[in-house]
């Protein structure tokens, strides 16, 4: 069974073919960072606007590399949430138009479980199930139970910031460019993370909940009590830098302050990863999301720290694409599960 996937809930507009929900025929993504990037963050008009100029060319592309037309689809698969609004209504206008001229059935997808996807399409039957499912990007830190048959039990959400947004807004007020992981990922990868030791969160009461922003304000008054501001005035000056550039301008003492503020961040994610694999029955933990590209997160997790086996995404599809969209659909077009044309945009869609 051959999917077409459509992604469009923030900065990419994405299409992919997959087949069966494990092989990956074509998948095309068309980032907007160069849009967004003077802004420091995804700008929502903006964000529209490019996915309406790419969605045509992108869904064409995505069919020519897989050599299908539209006819030899079996369905179609769009994103309808979680994300912004008026970018989840170009996929899903797109993919509504397809559906109805093609007589092919429509099947609205959730985002976040097209992460938690991402590593089931390529990691498929060595995952053993119930499985831990940690998706971590820029607008989502969320842990699930999920089982074989793609139910989901949300155990824990942040309360405030997303861990990739975390990283983005430490870059940002550190003068790295947008998005910031891959930068600071580059960086700490220089620094020793256990320089400056942050705190972690303490949340009151038996949650296991993430908190992310106290950590970026420890780096802000960090920064000031460095007296930092010539340096980042000096980042922000740069004009198209590229990683070597931001290498040379930051000294040893900000790849420290880095190298620890990522430290911080992968410990509180296993520190609950720890404790849910006490707590739930479950037999590995797959990690998605754009935030599983960090090389020092991936290192840590195949160093033997965590009590569970652990399945990353190749980094293509870790962050957002259509592949995974298409196959999460899979195993709802195999028991009938279509959605209707009425299909509509939700912000905040949950998973469970
Ligand atoms: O999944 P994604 O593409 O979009 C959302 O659904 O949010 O994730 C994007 C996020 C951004 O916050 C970006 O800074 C972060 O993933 N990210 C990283 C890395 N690559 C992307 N964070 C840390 N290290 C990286 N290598
Ligand atoms: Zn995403």
């Amino acid at each position: 069974m051959r999917i077409l996937g459509i992604e469009s809930s923030c900065d990419e507009t994405a299409a992919a073919v997959v087949e069966d929900g494990a092989r990956v025929l074509s998948s095309v993504i068309a980032s907007q960072f160069s849009t967004h990037g003077k802004y420091g963050g995804v700008v929502p008009e903006l964000a529209s606007r490019e996915h309406m100029r790419a969605i045509v060319p992108v869904v064409n592309e995505a069919l020519e590399r897989a050599q299908m037309k539209l006819e030899d689809l079996n369905a179609i698969a769009v994103t309808h949430g979680p994300g912004l609004v008026g970018s989840l209504l170009v996929g899903i206008t797109y993919a509504k138009a397809l559906c109805y001229a093609r007589n092919i059935p429509l099947i609205g997808i959730n985002h976040i479980e097209g992460h938690i996807h991402s590593v089931i399409l390529e990691a498929g039957d060595a995952i053993d199930f119930p499985a831990l499912a940690l998706v971590v990007s820029g607008g989502h830190t969320h842990m699930y139970h999920a089982t074989e048959d793609c139910t989901y039990r949300l155990l824990a959400k942040t309360r405030d910031d997303a861990a990739g947004e975390a990283f983005d807004k430490v870059a940002k007020l550190l003068g790295f460019g947008y998005p910031g992981g891959p930068v600071v990922d580059m960086l700490a990868a220089h620094g020793n993370p256990h320089a400056i030791k942050f705190t972690f969160a303490k949340m009151k009461g038996k949650t296991h909940d993430f908190s992310f922003s106290g950590l970026k304000t420890a780096v802000l008054r960090w920064a000031e009590a460095q007296n930092m501001q010539a340096e980042i005035d000096r980042r922000r000056a740069l004009v198209e830098p590229k990683l070597d550039d931001w290498l040379a301008a930051t000294p040893q003492a900000t790849l420290d302050l880095l190298a620890s503020f990522q430290y911080t961040i992968i410990e509180e994610l296993f520190r609950r990863v720890r404790a849910f694999a006490e707590e739930t029955d479950a037999r590995s933990l797959i990690v998605s999301g754009g935030v599983a590209c960090n090389s020092g997160l991936r290192k840590a997790a195949q160093s033997g720290q965590l009590p569970l086996p652990v399945f990353f995404p190749t980094p293509g599809l870790s962050t957002d694409n259509a592949a995974m969209i298409a196959a999460a659909a899979f195993p709802k077009l195999r028991r009938g599960e279509h959605s209707g044309f009425d299909l509509r945009a939700y912000a905040n869609l949950a998973l469970a």
